[in-house]
């Protein structure tokens, strides 16, 4: 195997099916990442844990997303892909770190205070040490890299000073300050047009829809609001279907519509279903691997199992070392 330039670390909590966003946003960029970089991506379900109010659809979700992944191209011959509660070690170190983290550094950060506006009535001891844990999932795998969404920037800084803090308190440098790799890419918006695209708000459109799903629910769409008429000429620079088009479509076909809109040669039905028909296509493979994925679970459950098993050897060498510098009795 060529020399990789590093290790990644990313993990994503798992929302069950993935939806465009995700699939843009991370997942594909994770795909990306694997022939330069040896990557370590986890499915964080002990972070899900932070704001769940039932541990219902847990299980599901987390297979779900793992056929996602699979399915994208994310490789585990390539990769680690694990869950992070089959990998006790980051509970540990986040117990440790911990102990190097002031309390108002976690208060203070945009995050948190997000979350706590977000779920006034379980603002739990968890949820505030959310960013410690994903230090912990960090600097456990010793990740160089962490590729990630702008929003997640405080979190990266956070570790990059717990690292300082705990090579520095136990006079040790076994712990490595990871860079971030932000994720650029258009923020992708829900079909409300106005609104993020999240499972939350039901705005989705997800990868493993089917064709029919994807067309339904592309035709619901919200376009240019000033466009009442077939026969009113339309904006597409605020319409976004059209920003669809410009990541699922062909070039000529985005410039032809960007002038047969402007002056009401083109309908938004019909866009909608040449939209359509442009993310099926390019989603055929990926839902054809998925659907051969999920006719053998036991077999995600398999690569999961090896996942945790490569991911808990990095994880215990890192504790061994920590341990160490801890100086715990041996
Ligand atoms: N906090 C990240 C998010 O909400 C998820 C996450 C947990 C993560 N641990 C991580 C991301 C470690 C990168 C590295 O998206």
């Amino acid at each position: 195997m060529a020399q990789k330039k590093g290790r990644v670390f990313s993990g994503a909590r798992p929302t069950g099916k993935q939806h465009l966003g995700n699939y843009l946003g991370a997942i594909k960029n994770y795909v990306a990442l694997q022939d330069e970089y040896d990557c370590v991506y986890s499915i964080v379900d002990l972070h899900a844990l932070t704001t769940l109010e039932t541990t219902r659809d847990l299980k599901q979700n987390c297979l779900e997303m793992a056929l996602d992944w699979l399915a994208a191209g994310i490789d585990p011959q390539k990769s680690i892909v694990f869950v992070q509660s089959h990998v006790p070690q980051v509970t540990e170190l986040h117990t440790i770190l911990s102990m190097v983290t002031p309390l108002g550094k976690l208060t203070d950060l945009p995050t948190f205070k997000e979350k706590i506006r977000d779920h006034p009535n379980n603002v739990n001891y968890g949820l505030v040490g959310y960013p410690v844990l994903m230090s912990a999932d960090i600097t456990l795998y010793k990740a160089d890299l962490v590729p990630v969404g702008i929003d997640q920037a405080p979190h990266i800084e956070f570790t990059r000073e717990t690292v300082r803090s705990f090579n520095y308190r136990f006079n040790t440098n076994v712990l490595i300050e990871p860079q971030m790799k932000v994720t650029q890419f258009p923020k992708i918006m829900g079909i409300d047009g106005v609104n993020k695209m999240s499972k939350s708000l039901n705005n989705e459109i997800e990868i493993s829809a089917t064709a029919e799903e994807t067309q339904k629910r592309v035709l619901s769409m919200v376009t240019d609001p000033n466009r009442q008429r077939r026969t009113d000429p339309g904006n597409p620079d605020i319409c976004n279907v059209f920003a669809l088009h410009k990541i699922f479509s062909a070039a000529e076909q985005v410039e032809n519509i960007n002038t047969e809109c402007r002056r009401a040669g083109i309908g938004c039905v019909d866009c909608k279903k040449m939209l359509a028909q442009n993310i099926n296509a390019n989603l055929a493979g990926l839902r054809e691997r998925r659907t051969e994925l999920a006719a053998h679970p036991q077999d995600v459950l398999d690569v999961l199992a090896d996942g945790d098993k490569r991911a808990r050897v990095i994880a215990e060498a890192t504790m061994q070392e920590v341990r160490r510098a801890v100086d715990f009795l041996e």
